[in-house]
């Protein structure tokens, strides 16, 4: 386990504190001196305990508030500005008490500051996370008065990175086309990530970054900062840069959204998770990874089933003997268990289309006579587990939810009513505690009588169309954004300390939720509604950045793709899907005989490396995004005597110099026996398969992809065994 190191040397003057907490190969190393202001004076490799005083001299220029304030000496970037009750905007925060503690994840260091005359209190968190890289740091702003303030800017985290040939990394997309990677040299100036879509707030920026600091990004080497903000509404990231200084300053998004602190209220910033890695881009995943599967994620160290989910292949023409047959055939190819989607609910409205439905969560009895408990009984008959997918943060307004409660969605006063996905569907008001207990009550209904179900589909296909709740006061309108999202991890919260063991999976129209915002309380998240394996080999490469294999739900669908209308090879599509959490969403009866056969065997396959795959270490190999022919990646195993291997021909052209992949996650001294996992012909494996190859010349020569990969969009999945 990596050991966590927090020490306090006195150096210098008396008064001059500095305490350093370490992760096994980081430290942040911060100053905070009794009614001084407190400094933030390294974050990077891990230093000794008491080499904060003697990094001064190398760095004198270094020296970075942790939490500026604004309204005193204005100029330059803040984390944090507020109005007090008499109109004055200044906050003078100095330290009162500096604390080192632990909780059960790992050391703390809290630096508490508080304004010299008003009565502001500011905890500033540090969290050093046992047996990751990660440190993790967030506020506790609290008014001790009585009269109320307003906050304008309340950041989780004000970063100081070393400037100087700094790249930055960001991850920009929209609807099925998630997570494009954006590369750009670091100006001196501003460089904003941010979302305002209220509730998809990871489709078009995802809420991380990358800042490289010595030069263009590489995979495996160069100095790399990596960051996740741990907040699922509208978020702000900000890269602010001089010719001296480099500061991420990252934080709720305070547009539009002024928060009232009353007298004896606290307000805790979201948290934001961060690393360093002198092992390039991959560092920075891994670390995140490893974290990930520990802390922030639901169940992060348990294999996930195979899956088949009924969207691609039914739509919504759900029905008793329709989703029976789908049981049987996902069974019967070796999957673990089966998901209905949308369409299955709704008795006066019912859900045939995107018009109607939301918000009514009683069964359609036309299209399933049984109930949820049949379909539980025919998934017990069929030998695999139920999951059911649900909406609950929405209504349409062709549903008995919004003809009975119409003020419980969000709504502008004196405007007509903005309606999103099949013209109606609005938006719950999960600001308003009854609310929030209904959306609970979807969930907790259906495992209250049906605790045979084993998985949830949790999904949001709207953004906060119209700012106004009937629930919040007129002075409060101003916090809808915020307290939208206070509201509904209270709602998750509960689900998960009533329902431990449920998987939920989180879907936003795709991924509009692929955050850590959301996931401490889920289990994985739908990477896009894009299937096409061709396209998806770009969007896992990206999820993959910051978001591990185990969570990331990836499903072999139907030729030609739905979405993208391409023909990809059978054994492609399960090669891309294979690589994270495998499932499939087509029709498998609408499979040929000798689809179904090849899909078994890949699925037996999945079975044997879903250990190296869901478990392992990343090591990207070659990117689909340097746009040569092909892709490579590859999955270790902890002490390195599994690796699983994976090349995709991305554009194939006939003769064309493909160069060799190094396995940079091998072992150099062990040697490895090769077996081909998914043949296209069980006769004919690939000819590697049986042979034995040393850790050394899989890293140093490397492996022939050409000889291997034939064709446009041929692929492989090798696994490497120690002997
Ligand atoms: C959007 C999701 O991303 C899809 O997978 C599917 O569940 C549909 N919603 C259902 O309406």
């Amino acid at each position: 386990m990596t050991a966590v190191l927090l020490t306090a040397a006195a150096l210098g003057s008396v008064k001059a504190q500095h305490y350093v907490l370490s992760t096994e190969h980081t430290s942040i190393g911060i100053t905070a001196n009794k009614d001084g202001k407190s400094y933030i004076q390294y974050y990077g490799a891990r230093i000794g305990d008491n080499d904060l005083p003697r990094l001064f001299a190398l760095k004198s220029n270094y020296t970075s508030e942790s939490y500026p304030a604004f309204g005193l000496k204005t100029k330059g970037q803040k984390a944090i500005a507020a109005i007090m009750p008499d109109g004055n905007y200044s906050l003078d925060l100095a330290v009162s008490n500096t604390e080192r503690t632990a909780d059960k994840d790992g050391q703390l260091l809290i630096i508490t500051l508080r304004d010299k005359v008003y009565p502001v209190q500011v905890r500033q968190v540090f969290k050093a996370y046992a047996g990751t890289d990660i440190i993790g740091t967030w506020t506790e702003i609290s008014n001790q008065g009585k009269k109320s303030l307003k906050l304008t800017k309340f950041s989780s985290a004000y970063i100081p990175l070393e400037r100087g040939d700094n790249y930055m990394l960001h991850y920009h997309g929209e609807w099925a086309c998630e997570n494009y990677i954006d590369e750009t040299k670091m100006p001196n100036g501003e460089v904003v990530i941010n979302e305002k879509d209220g509730l998809r707030t990871a489709w078009i920026n995802n809420p991380t970054v990358m800042m490289t600091l010595d030069g263009a990004s590489r995979e495996e080497q160069g100095e790399v900062f990596g960051g996740a903000l741990m907040w699922g509404g509208n978020y702000k990231i900000q890269a602010v840069a001089t010719n001296q200084n480099l500061h991420i300053i990252a934080g709720m998004n305070e547009e539009n959204s002024n928060y009232t602190l009353d007298g004896g209220e606290t307000l805790t910033t979201p948290e934001f998770a961060m690393t360093y890695s002198q092992q390039g881009k991959g560092g920075v995943s891994r670390a995140f990874h490893r974290w990930a599967r520990r802390y922030a994620l639901q169940h992060g160290n348990q294999l996930r089933d195979i899956l088949l989910n009924s969207w691609e292949g039914v739509y919504f023409n759900v029905n008793q003997a329709g989703m029976e047959e789908m049981m049987k055939n996902i069974k019967a190819l070796g999957g673990e268990l089966f998901v209905m989607d949308d369409g299955w609910f709704g008795d006066k409205w019912a859900r045939n289309n995107g018009e109607t439905g939301l918000g009514d969560w009683m069964v359609n009895k036309k299209k399933l006579p049984e109930g949820v408990k049949g379909l539980v009984k025919a998934a017990k008959r069929q030998g695999v587990k139920f999951g059911i997918w649900i909406e609950p943060e929405m209504a349409n307004t062709k549903s008995e939810l919004y003809e009975k409660h119409p003020e419980w969605v969000l709504q502008c006063k004196n405007r007509p009513l903005s309606q999103g996905r099949g013209g109606t569907q609005v938006v719950l008001d999960l600001c308003n505690p009854k609310v929030q207990d209904y959306v609970f009550g979807i969930t907790d209904n259906l495992l209250t009588e049906n605790p045979e179900i084993a998985y949830i589909k949790w999904d949001c296909n709207a953004y906060i169309m119209d700012y106004g709740s009937t629930y919040l006061p007129a002075d409060r309108q101003e916090e809808l954004y915020i307290r939208y999202h206070q509201g509904l991890r209270k709602v998750l919260q509960r689900i998960r300390d009533k329902y431990p063991d449920v998987i939920i999976q989180c879907c936003s129209s795709g991924g509009g939720r692929i955050s850590y915002g959301y996931l401490p309380w889920y289990d994985e998240f739908w990477t896009s509604d894009n299937t096409d394996a061709y396209q998806r080999v770009f969007l896992q490469w990206s999820a993959s950045q910051f978001y591990p294999a185990i969570a990331m739900a990836a499903h072999a669908s139907a030729s030609p793709n739905h979405q993208t209308k391409r023909e990809v090879p059978l054994k492609f599509r399960f090669d891309v899907a294979m690589s994270g959490r495998l499932g499939l969403e087509l029709q498998p009866k609408d499979m040929s005989e000798q689809e179904r056969e090849f899909a078994q065997r890949a699925i037996a396959s999945y079975k044997e490396i879903r250990p190296v795959v869901q478990l392992g270490d990343l090591y990207r190999l070659v990117s689909p995004y340097d746009k040569g022919s092909i892709a490579a990646l590859m999955y270790a195993n902890e002490d390195k005597s599994r690796l699983v291997f994976f090349g995709y021909n991305i554009q194939y052209l006939h003769k064309e110099m493909v160069p060799y992949v190094k396995l940079s996650g091998a072992d150099e001294n062990k040697t490895y026996v090769i077996k081909d996992m998914s043949p296209a012909d069980a006769a004919k494996p690939c000819f590697l398969d049986g042979k034995k190859v040393s850790g050394k010349v899989l890293r140093n020569a490397g492996l022939k992809l050409n000889d291997i990969l034939k064709g446009q969009m041929s692929s492989v999945c090798l696994e490497f065994v120690a002997e």
